[in-house]
C-alpha cells in the first residue's frame, strides 16, 4: 500500500537525509575499523553460520541514535533490532550496520556499513561505505550518484558470455530448495565467471560502478538491498525481482544488472529453476 506523503519539503527532506546518512556511515566506519583491532566477541543467530559481533551492534547504535536525533519521527528497520516488518512511517530508514559480518571476523578486508532512506514504499537514499579501502558510495533518486564524489555508470557489457557476475548464498544454504545453488551452476556455465564477495550492498555497489555486470541472490533481507537499489538504478541500471517486474525490498529475490543482459540473466534464472524442480521431482 502506498502511503499518503504529506512531506511539503520532499525535496529539501531528501537531501537532509542524504547529508546524515553520509556522516552516520562515516562514524559507523570508524567503529568498525577500531573494531577489527579489537577483542571482538562472536555469536551466532539463526544458523551456525549466522555470525554476529558486539561491533555489529556498537555499528548500528551509532547510526540509529543519529537518526533518532535528528529526525525522530522516521521510522528505522535495523538488522539487529531483529525486525523485518515495513515501519508505517512516511520516512523509513533501512539499515545494516555491517553487512559482510562472516568477512569481519576473518579480516577479509570486503565488508561495509549499508544505509538506505525510503520515501513511502520508494527507495530515495543511498550510501554504502567500505572504511578498509575508504569506498562511499552515495545516491539520492534523481540527483545522481558517486564514489568519493566521482559520477560512476553500470558497465556497457552487453552479452551474458562476457559478463562477470556476483552472488551470495543464504544461511540456510543446506535446506533446499532456494540456496542458489542451482542458479550459480547455470550462471557458471553461462557467464565468463562468477564472483561471491560475501556483502551484496558490495556487491551491489560494484555493479553500480561498472566493476560487474550483474548480481543476483535469494533470501536476503531490506538491509542487505535498500542501498544498493538506489545507487544502481541511479548509475543507470535495472533492479527487478527474478521474472523482471518490481522489486519490493521486502522481497527476498533480487536480480541487479547493466539493464543490458537483465533479460538474458532473467532467461537463465527461468532455466535453473526448472533444472531444480526437474531434478528434485525425479524426471
Ligand atoms: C550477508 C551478506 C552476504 C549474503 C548474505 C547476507 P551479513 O549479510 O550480505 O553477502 O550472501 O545473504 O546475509 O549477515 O553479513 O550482514
Ligand atoms: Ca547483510
Ligand atoms: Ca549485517
Amino acid at each position: 500500500m502506498r502511503l499518503k506523503l504529506t512531506d511539503p519539503t520532499h525535496g529539501v527532506s531528501i537531501s537532509g537525509r542524504l547529508e546524515l546518512a553520509i556522516e552516520l556511515a562515516r562514524s559507523a566506519g570508524d567503529v568498525l575499523l577500531d573494531g577489527l583491532e579489537s577483542d571482538f566477541t562472536i555469536s551466532t543467530k539463526s544458523s551456525p553460520f549466522d555470525l554476529v559481533t558486539d561491533i555489529d551492534r556498537k555499528s548500528q547504535e551509532t547510526i540509529t541514535s543519529g537518526i533518532h536525533e535528528s529526525f525522530p519521527n522516521d521510522g528505522v528497520v535495523a538488522e539487529e533490532e531483529g525486525c523485518t516488518q515495513r515501519a508505517n512511517n512516511e520516512w523509513m530508514w533501512v539499515i545494516d550496520p555491517l553487512d559482510g559480518t562472516t568477512n569481519y571476523v576473518h579480516k577479509f578486508p570486503l565488508f561495509c556499513v549499508s544505509i538506505g532512506v525510503m520515501h513511502g514504499d520508494e527507495p530515495v537514499v543511498g550510501v554504502i561505505f567500505n572504511p578498509f579501502l575508504n569506498e562511499l558510495y552515495v545516491a539520492s533518486k534523481d540527483s545522481g550518484e558517486s564514489l568519493n564524489g566521482k559520477p560512476i555508470h553500470v558497465s556497457k557489457n552487453d552479452t551474458i558470455t562476457s559478463s562477470m557476475l556476483v552472488t551470495g548464498f543464504p544461511y540456510s544454504k543446506t535446506s533446499p530448495p532456494n540456496n542458489n545453488f542451482y542458479n550459480f551452476v547455470t550462471f557458471m556455465e553461462a557467464t565468463r565467471s562468477i564472483r561471491r564477495l560475501g556483502s551484496a550492498a558490495l556487491d551491489m555497489a560494484f555493479v553500480a560502478c561498472g566493476r560487474l555486470d550483474g548480481f543476483w541472490e535469494v533470501k536476503l533481507r531490506p538491509w542487505d538491498v535498500a542501498a544498493g537499489t538506489v545507487i544502481i538504478r541511479e548509475a543507470g541500471g535495472l533492479v527487478t525481482n527474478f521474472v523482471g517486474e518490481h522489486f519490493d525490498i521486502f522481497s527476498r529475490f533480487i536480480l541487479a544488472s547493466n539493464g543490458l543482459i537483465h533479460d538474458s540473466m532473467i532467461e537463465k534464472l527461468r532455466e535453473a529453476a526448472e533444472n531444480e524442480y526437474l531434478q528434485r521431482s525425479g524426471q
